[in-house]
């Protein structure tokens, strides 16, 4: 199964891939989580990627591609995977239709998760995460149990460096312009699927496994 996860900053990518990972055991990979492991390791990588990040630009296309292109050759990709975040420009996506062709793949399906952005920016700065194994929570619609303690571990919650509320509406407005013209692209492969999110977290992942159970899985 072979599926891109799309949607506007915060409509609850992460989220789902949390979810997803453990229900089809295929690796998540997620172009911000790759970026901000660089940034943590202050590789060089990382620190080209921070100055886009933290003023909401996307990171240059050959940079972006090259490490996609990278991990889906990694051979636990071979069985499946969920690709987060990536692609967010028609130049990705084609680049991306050239990659999997390489590897004789075929997308199972896009999801692209939507959710009106007056509600976005509320879920971005309410976000909060592990520090230790990532889990996403948020103050409100997602609490921990004890304050400031992951659930699942007891790590240490943080908060993203460009989930202030400058940099979520830049990054809204770079998803308007460069990202969300790809459902067109998605919709004429005949591989679109739309799911509603501004919905309960665990009504958006039964919709989520109604569609992936709609797709076609067949990969010769
Ligand atoms: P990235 O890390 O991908 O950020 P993003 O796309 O802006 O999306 P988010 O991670 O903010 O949101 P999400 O949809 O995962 O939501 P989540 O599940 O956490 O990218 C960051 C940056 O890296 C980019 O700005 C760019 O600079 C660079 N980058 C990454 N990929 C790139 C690419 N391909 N090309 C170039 N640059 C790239 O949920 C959000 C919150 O809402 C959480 O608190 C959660 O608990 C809550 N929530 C989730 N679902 C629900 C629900 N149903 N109801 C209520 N609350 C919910
Ligand atoms: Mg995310
Ligand atoms: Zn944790």
């Amino acid at each position: 199964m072979y599926i891109l996860l799309m949607g506007p900053p915060g409509a609850g990518k992460g989220t789902q891939a949390e979810r997803m990972i453990e229900e089809y055991k295929i690796p998540h990979i997620s172009t911000g989580d790759m970026f901000r492991a660089a940034v943590k390791k202050g590789t060089e990588l990382g620190k080209e990627a921070k100055r886009y990040m933290d003023s909401g630009q996307l990171v240059p296309d050959a940079v972006t591609i090259g490490i996609v292109r990278e991990s889906l050759a990694n051979p636990e990709c071979k069985n499946g995977f969920i690709l987060d975040g990536f692609p967010r420009t028609l130049e990705q996506a084609q680049a991306l239709d050239a990659i999997l062709a390489d590897l004789g793949i075929k997308l199972s399906g896009v999801i692209n998760i939507s959710v009106a952005d007056e509600k976005l920016v509320g879920r971005v700065t309410g976000r909060r995460i592990c520090k230790n194994c990532g889990s996403t929570y948020h103050v409100e619609f997602n609490p921990v149990k004890v304050d400031g303690i992951c659930d699942k571990c007891t790590g240490a919650l943080y908060q993203r460096d460009d989930d202030k509320e400058s940099t979520v509406m830049k990054r809204l407005e770079v998803y308007h312009e460069q990202t969300r013209p790809l459902i067109e692209y998605y919709t004429q492969q005949g591989v679109y699927f739309a799911i509603k999110g501004d919905q309960p977290i665990d009504k958006v992942f039964s919709d989520i496994n109604s569609s992936i159970k709609g797709m076609n899985h067949d990969n010769n």
